[in-house]
């Protein structure tokens, strides 16, 4: 039965491949070619038991562009309310035979749970601080489009590294793909790990952007932090908001990474976060709906495939 629950399990030609058919259909969404609808005929349920922009929309604009039909739950107005529970309503809604569920959920292991209760595909869209594998994905290829490869980067991941998702899955596909990857944030927001994950840890900016090639900065997650000590928003941002000054540090060429929602003047200058030179953020947007249509369309594959045997 296969998933794509997070980016541990994968290995680097199943992430290249993947990449390489998210190319195919970024290229040709840029030459405004319909893509072959090879979902047709097939359901995609989106839940999302936690807020999101870029990741519920674009998993509904790339089912849809490769035709299958696409319900996304409100999951607020739905029997969730009235005491129904998680895997309750996942087994509800498998039983109307989805062939595709993409789920975002506030607690860690919740996806990977429900997974193991449904007969179709399930595709993680962020679960707590565990994975966001196809945010990791996206800028990954991301990445490789502006650096022309994905291997012997220095990347540094910057910010709330405790409460981040998206720096756990970076930080496992960037190590599976042989990059070195720096982080750096205040010690109170690294995860008490950090030093065993093999990777350079500092709450320096000036030497954890030093000669880095991409610089990915994240958002302080208050809605993840109970309670903990959060800096003052204006002395974060003196120690750690990326402004063109700390950016001097990295190589010339170096480009600027955000996975938003972004938090203009706190972890990120707003005029850098616009600076079409240096900052990618819009491309990593455009991206996500490439990787989420490549994903959707080698699982829906690889199910076809597993079914014929
Ligand atoms: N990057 C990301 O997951 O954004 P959303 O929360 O808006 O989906």
């Amino acid at each position: 039965r296969p998933h794509l629950l997070g980016i541990e399990p994968l290995h680097p030609l199943e992430i290249t491949a993947l990449l390489d058919r998210a190319q195919h259909y970024a290229e040709g969404a840029r030459a405004g070619i319909r893509p072959e609808p090879v979902l047709a005929g097939l359901t995609q349920v989106n839940m999302f038991f936690e807020n999101s922009t870029r990741t519920q929309a674009s998993f509904e604009i790339a089912g849809k562009r490769l035709g299958a039909d696409v319900m996304s739950m409100a999951m607020q107005a739905s029997s969730l309310t009235k005491g129904e529970t998680l895997i309750d309503t996942a087994l509800t809604l498998n039983a109307m035979r989805p062939d595709l569920l993409v789920v975002r959920h506030p607690h860690a292991g919740a996806v990977n749970l429900l997974a193991e209760k449904v007969t179709c595909a399930v595709l993680n869209a962020g679960d707590g601080r565990h994975e966001h594998p196809t945010q990791a994905l996206l800028d990954a290829l991301t990445i490789r489009r502006a650096k022309g490869r994905l291997h012997r980067l220095t990347v540094a991941i910057c910010g709330d590294i405790a409460h981040s998702r998206v720096a756990r899955s970076n930080l496992i596909l960037l190590g599976k793909m042989e990059n070195r990857v720096r982080l750096v944030g205040p010690p109170t927001l690294m995860p008490p790990e950090a030093a065993a994950l093999g990777v350079e840890v500092t709450d320096d900016m000036a030497a954890g952007l030093k000669d880095a090639d991409v610089v990915m900065m994240l958002r302080l997650q208050r809605e993840r932090m109970d309670g903990a000590f959060i800096p003052s928003e204006r002395e974060y941002y003196h120690r750690f908001g990326l402004d063109a000054a700390k950016l001097a540090h990295a190589k010339p060429d170096a480009i600027v990474m955000h996975p938003g929602p972004m938090n203009r003047g706190v972890e990120i200058d707003g005029v850098l976060a616009d600076d079409i030179n240096r900052s990618v953020i819009q491309e990593q947007v455009e991206m996500g709906v490439a990787v989420r249509m490549a994903a959707m369309d080698l699982l829906a594959a690889a199910r076809r495939e597993a079914a014929s045997i």
